[in-house]
């Protein structure tokens, strides 16, 4: 069996990736996105992208039925966290809201297999470390508080209703397609490594470091950095887990190891081979000192086997992704 694959937020970061790798492992793709934040040219020539709002639920049936789609891949929704703390109702609109539609949706119309990005952001402000599946789930932001409801949905709608479901909760995502046909477009990105190549190559005076009293080895947060690529690879192979097992599935996804805020910005540093403009500046609300995953599962269960998991490769694609942006925005406003 290989169901046609509905990618919501298919034309953003994640996204898109995800498309690419269901592409190579020969999934029947459709992307559904309303380009908020994702760009029509991520989605690749030949996927067919339906320009629409997962709120609008008959929209979205009509697409399932029209493509006989048999597996969900969501990915749209926002994910800001210091924004979900401003505008709570955003997130649990966007986020739980319309994942309670789309859950709905495709339980009425038959659709078997669901997959979900969730996020280490359920986890809070962790107590142990590291950080597996069954590690208690208390959201500390609104945002982490939307993808744990959805969790919870999918949960119950699978025992009532036979829907298969692989929720994946991401650590830090970071880096791009290494082959270059895709990357990271959200223009306002607040990520790490995005920021730090920005400042690298000039397109921002300098890099904040948020916080430099952790109780951590050199004193700034450490993450579980984790390559977009071997993210979307994982997104298959819980697909292929699904259509031949069923069931439910709760990963983390991630490699077990961190990073400081320090080694990434010194990682850059060498990739770039001279120092960035780096300010040390005061915590940011709610940063948990530390989020490293227990990585067992995803391996154990799917049979994952990561190929992009270097700090310099994350670093390098993102890099290599930013200049061609930046070099094409530049050739644009010159034309
Ligand atoms: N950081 C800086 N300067 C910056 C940007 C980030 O010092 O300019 C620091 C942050 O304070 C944090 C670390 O770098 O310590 C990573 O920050 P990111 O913003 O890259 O990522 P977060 O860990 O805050 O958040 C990410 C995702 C969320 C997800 C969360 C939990 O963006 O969606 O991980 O896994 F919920």
């Amino acid at each position: 069996e290989t169901p046609v694959v509905l990618v919501t937020g298919g034309a953003g970061y994640i996204g898109s990736h995800a498309v690419l790798a269901l592409q190579d492992a020969g999934f029947p793709v459709v992307v559904f996105d309303n380009l908020s934040t994702g760009i029509r040219s991520a989605v690749p020539d030949g996927v067919p992208l339906i320009e629409g709002d997962i709120a609008d639920t008959e929209h979205v049936a009509e697409v399932i039925r029209g493509f006989q789609v048999g597996a969900i891949m969501h990915f749209a929704g926002s994910i800001v966290v210091s924004e979900s703390v401003e505008k709570p109702l955003k997130y649990y609109r966007n986020n739980t809201q319309n994942s309670l539609g789309l859950i709905e949706t495709c339980v009425r119309l038959g659709v078997k297999h669901f997959i979900f990005s969730s996020t280490a952001a359920v986890y809070g402000e962790p107590e142990a470390y590291p950080i597996d599946e069954e590690s208690p789930t208390r959201p500390i932001n609104p945002y982490g508080q939307s993808k744990l409801m959805t969790e919870h949905m999918l949960r119950d709608a699978s025992a009532a209703h036979g829907l298969n479901t692989g929720i994946l909760r991401y650590f830090n995502v970071a880096g791009a397609d290494p082959a270059g046909r895709a990357g990271q477009n959200t223009p306002a990105a607040t990520h790490l490594i995005k920021v730090a190549v920005q400042a690298a190559l000039g397109l921002r005076p300098a890099i904040s470091v948020f916080g430099t009293d952790y109780d951590t080895p050199d004193g700034t947060c450490i993450r579980d950095y984790i390559h977009v690529s071997d993210l979307a690879d994982a997104h298959v192979l819980a697909l292929r887990h699904l259509v031949g097992k069923g069931g439910n599935l709760l990963v983390n996804c991630a490699y077990g190891r961190g990073f400081s805020v320090r080694e990434v910005l010194k990682a850059v540093e060498k990739v770039i081979g001279r120092p960035l403009p780096v300010d040390d500046a005061p915590r940011r609300a709610g940063d948990p000192p530390a989020l490293v995953a227990k990585a067992d599962r995803i391996h154990g269960l799917l049979g994952w086997k990561p190929a992009h998991g270097s700090l310099e490769e994350m670093v390098e694609t993102a890099l290599a992704w930013e200049r061609r942006s930046a070099e094409e925005s530049k050739a644009r406003r010159a034309s």
